[in-house]
């Protein structure tokens, strides 16, 4: 639950020694080796994610031109975020540092903190693909709840829809502005953070 104290805000791939920290808390939990399979499975699956948005976008631009690929980030992309989500039990969405979508893209205040993170990291120079937040919280009287987030950085074909008004092809444009009408996700560089993967999952005991 989100208003539940934070109890191990963690930067990067400690979930091992956060184990071991909530086990001398004598904190109900599971067992370590299934704590460190959900780690590398929730890293798998935002991997999966950030792969399949990709190449879903990449193909309907080059097989259908970034009009039609509006479609992929506006049906597809939550698809394939619902799909993960249902194959494992968990919940896979994605999050904007400036969201077109006002009710799916704005982050909650633990992935606000996340892109805060990526943000600073990338700044001092940081790989994105090296980069990863990992937070443990307790959740109701047995249960533990793992946060997982990995950065999604803008690439040169983003800019078609997320660029300067200069790059957004007029016809693009005009679409994004009637189904977004208070679209922030423009301006965007390559490089620059454009969001991340959140995957929230219960480690239950
Ligand atoms: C053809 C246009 C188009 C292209 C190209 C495009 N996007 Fe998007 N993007 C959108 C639309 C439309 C949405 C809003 C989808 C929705 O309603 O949830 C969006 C939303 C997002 C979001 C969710 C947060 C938010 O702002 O609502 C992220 C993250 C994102 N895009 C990243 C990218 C990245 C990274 C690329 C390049 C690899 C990219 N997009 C390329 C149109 C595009």
């Amino acid at each position: 639950m989100l208003s539940q104290k934070s109890l191990f805000p963690i930067r990067s791939a400690a979930l091992a020694l956060a184990m071991g920290l909530l086990a001398s808390a004598s904190i109900a939990q599971p067992g370590p080796g299934r704590n460190e399979n959900a780690m590398q499975e929730t890293r798998d699956i935002a991997a999966v994610m950030l792969k399949e948005l990709g190449q879903t976008l990449q193909s309907a631009l080059t097989n259908g031109g970034p009009e039609n690929a509006i479609g992929v980030c506006k049906t597809q992309a939550p698809e394939i975020a619902k799909n993960l989500s249902l194959k494992h039990q968990l919940l896979v969405a994605r999050v904007g540092t400036r969201a077109r979508n006002p009710v799916m893209g704005e982050p909650n205040e633990w992935q606000t903190q996340a892109l805060k993170q990526f943000e600073s990291r990338i700044a001092q120079g940081d790989k994105p693909q090296n980069i990863e937040y990992v937070e443990v919280v307790k959740s109701g009287p047995y249960d533990l709840e793992l946060r997982y987030a990995k950065p999604i950085v803008l690439q040169p074909m983003c800019t078609t829809c997320h660029g300067s008004p200069e790059q957004i092809p007029a016809a693009v444009k005009a679409k994004l502005l009637a189904l977004y009408p208070n679209d922030k996700a423009i301006h965007y560089k390559p490089g620059e953070l454009r969001g991340a993967v959140v995957v929230t999952r219960i480690l239950s005991h």
